[in-house]
């Protein structure tokens, strides 16, 4: 009974990972390039890429269930293998864009959504996973506090309810390991709505430095952002957060509900975190 771990790289694979390994689980951890993978020892490693079906058979054998990332191209025929392979169920990192307004024009919903639809056409037991945005999304702030104590923003008023990997690493092994969330979309946020600039001014004070938070417009936070992330993905992010400015995110208790733990908070992500980001 192998749990199959994709994305063992990743912000939630790797902390899945530990928690199974931890549990003392059957495990194999994947990545396209299985040699970069830092896996607990004993644990086995497989070269899977999710858009080359040819990597699909030996990544399966075996397997009963499996924690996948959400990649289209190539989904349906990796749940044909999944099934031809006796996987029982599939756990899905997917995302809250899939609800959001607008989702069926959005690239980075649509993206979600194919391999939601696929999971689910498939006929084998699924929990989607819908998390807001990521906590490690600061990390994108690492580069500008290196630099000095002014941080380039666009759209400092959004609010977003920021999820800890913690979290949703711990509501994907509840998943993977009982009943409970069987056949369910569960959606996850973290505890508290903040608004970029709340989340500098936490950041500010975990690391005892007066922070300016320079507001960009639009064009220049595209210009800026556009260097490290790719076009359609961008216009998604500024769209949801120019659609945030001044709107209180939804902050649901379902992390709470399904761990028995209260979600942890921002603060304590940045307090976690605060040597490697600055
Ligand atoms: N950041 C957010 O705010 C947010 C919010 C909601 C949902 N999400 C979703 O969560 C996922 C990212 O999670 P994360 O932060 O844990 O990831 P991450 O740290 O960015 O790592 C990405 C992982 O995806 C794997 N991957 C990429 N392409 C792959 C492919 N073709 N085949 C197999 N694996 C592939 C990578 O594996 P290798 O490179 O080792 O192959 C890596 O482990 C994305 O689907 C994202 O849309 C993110």
């Amino acid at each position: 009974m192998t749990i199959l771990v994709t994305g063992a790289r990743g912000n939630v694979g790797r902390r899945v990972l530990q928690r199974l390994y931890a549990a003392g689980h059957s495990l194999r951890a994947s990545g396209r390039n299985p040699a970069e993978l830092d896996v607990p020892e004993g644990v086995e490693t497989v070269a899977l890429d999710l858009n080359d079906p040819e990597t699909f058979v030996p990544a399966l054998a075996g397997v009963s269930k499996v924690l996948l990332y959400a990649e289209p191209d190539g989904i349906v025929q990796f749940l044909d293998e999944a099934e031809k392979a006796g996987v029982e169920s599939i756990v899905l990192l997917s995302s809250n864009t899939v609800a959001l307004p607008g989702a069926d024009e959005d690239p980075l919903a649509h993206h979600h959504k194919v391999v939601e639809e696929a999971v689910v056409a498939s006929g084998l037991t699924y929990t989607i996973l819908r998390p807001g945005a990521f906590m490690s999304n600061a990390f994108g702030w690492s580069y500008s506090l290196q630099a000095g104590d002014t941080i380039d923003q666009v759209f400092p008023e959004a609010q977003v309810a920021p999820v800890h990997e913690d979290d949703i690493a711990d509501v994907a092994v509840v998943a993977l390991t009982e009943k409970t969330l069987q056949d369910q979309v569960v959606d996850l946020t973290g505890p508290e709505s903040l608004t970029f600039r709340q989340e500098l001014e936490i950041v500010g004070e975990v690391l005892g430095r007066k922070l300016v938070v320079n507001g960009l417009t639009r064009e220049e936070g595209e210009a800026q952002m556009s260097n490290f992330v790719p076009p359609p993905v961008l216009t998604s992010l500024l769209n949801q957060w120019e659609a945030a400015v001044g709107v209180t995110a939804d902050t649901s208790a379902t992390a709470e509900r399904i761990t028995g733990k209260p979600a942890r908070t921002f603060r304590q992500w940045v307090e976690e975190h605060a040597a490697f980001l600055a």
